[in-house]
């Protein structure tokens, strides 16, 4: 290695530290909203057979439009959500973050503005860096909600071409009513810009709390994003998908998509988790009942919690929240230092990960705390 060969990295790029969470082998990892389940040993072995099959292929590039992977995730929503979509307007990539990226790389660029309503998801400004896109962030509400007509005002001024909602919302856990989506949608439809959800946690909305996707059919701007990161308990084979109002959105995406971006293991993966879906769906009510009666204890123990329509919480309020973490860690549980100032948030675990953080957490918190910080 030459000692005086600088790297020509980019200046916007200098210096800058890669995204990530700790990654710590500590007994209650509560810290990235996974779910915390392993899958069911029967759909582990029909993956394995799976990917098995599929492996005799691999000598061939996979299914470049994941055609088949795509019709499975139009079937998964028309009986999730009720509304049917096209696979012709259903997108798959290697994760939501993915699909998030080839949606700035079409919609964003130089020149161009995203916005979106803060505190939320931290990985955005990182796509609109990538792909030289202008961003801004306007302050939610203190309920964690939408001024809509702030936000309404804001699209006819700014003239962003996105418009990011997530909702739930990480790290809030707020689910946006669906005429806020609608009204912020109407004034970007008539700014000419696209509006997207994020609905990474849309599985474990509370009864009664509609999708997005129910929008689709009168929004030719708008893109619905989901994953299989979270309710399928998929995070570690990168699966994410859109829904979109109009096809030619989907031809978009394949323009700037990388050939071939979808490997055919991971394909055969999803498609067989997708035709195992009832059996992930049992664990999905699990923590859905586990994260109302968490939050329920923690308002009970006098804790300020922000109503959790995903699988984690955003509680507080502490005046030092990174010695609550750290305290949390020293007894084996790892949460996240992350939202506003006050607020720690922790992801919904199996029931005995549930107590583990319960008893850390008064531990922690309770005047006679002797552990070291
Ligand atoms: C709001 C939100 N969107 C998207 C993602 C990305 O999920 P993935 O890339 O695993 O699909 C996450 C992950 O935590 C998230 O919280």
């Amino acid at each position: 290695m030459s000692a005086d060969f600088v790297p020509p990295i980019r200046s916007d790029l200098t210096g800058v530290a890669s995204y990530g969470a700790p990654q710590l082998e500590v007994p209650a990892r509560l810290n990235v909203n996974e779910n915390p389940f392993s899958l069911p040993p029967e759909l582990a072995e029909a993956m394995g057979a799976a990917v098995a099959r599929a492996a005799i292929d691999l000598n061939r590039y996979p299914d470049r439009d994941a055609e088949g992977l795509r019709q499975e995730l139009a079937d998964y929503v028309a009986g999730e959500s009720g509304v049917e979509v096209p696979a012709a307007q259903v997108w798959v990539a290697n994760g939501s973050n993915e699909v998030m990226h080839h949606l700035f790389l079409a919609f964003g660029g130089p020149g161009r503005l995203a916005i979106t309503f803060d505190p939320t998801y931290s990985m955005y400004p990182e796509y609109a860096r990538d792909t030289f896109t202008d961003y801004e962030t306007f302050e939610r509400t203190d309920d964690f909600g939408i001024d809509v007509g702030a936000a309404v005002e804001v699209i006819g001024s700014r003239r962003p071409t996105l418009v990011l909602l997530t909702s739930p919302n990480n790290p809030t856990g707020t689910a946006l009513p669906l005429s806020d989506i609608r009204t912020v949608a109407d004034a970007a439809l008539g700014a000419g810009a696209m509006v997207v959800v994020d609905e990474a946690y849309a599985e474990f909305r509370h009864d009664g709390v509609p999708s997005a996707v129910s929008l689709l059919d009168g929004y030719p701007n708008l893109v619905v994003t989901r994953t299989m990161s979270k309710a399928f308990a998929l995070a570690g084979a990168r699966v994410g998908y859109a829904l979109v109002g109009d096809p030619r959105v989907v031809e978009t995406l394949k323009v700037v998509r990388l050939p071939y971006h979808l490997s055919a293991v991971t394909q055969a993966v999803a498609v067989t988790a997708l035709r195992h879906a009832d059996v992930l769906q049992a664990q999905v009510a699990l923590l859905r009942q586990e994260r109302d009666a968490l939050s329920a204890w923690l308002i009970g123990q006098g804790f300020t919690v922000a109503p959790s329509d995903a699988n984690f919480i955003l509680f507080g309020m502490f005046e030092d929240r990174a010695r609550v973490w750290s305290g949390l860690l020293d007894r084996g549980v790892l949460i996240r230092q992350t939202g506003p100032d006050g607020w720690l948030r922790v992801s919904v675990g199996t029931p005995d990960e549930n107590d583990m953080f319960r008893r850390a957490l008064l531990a922690t918190t309770s005047p006679d705390d002797d552990q070291p910080r």
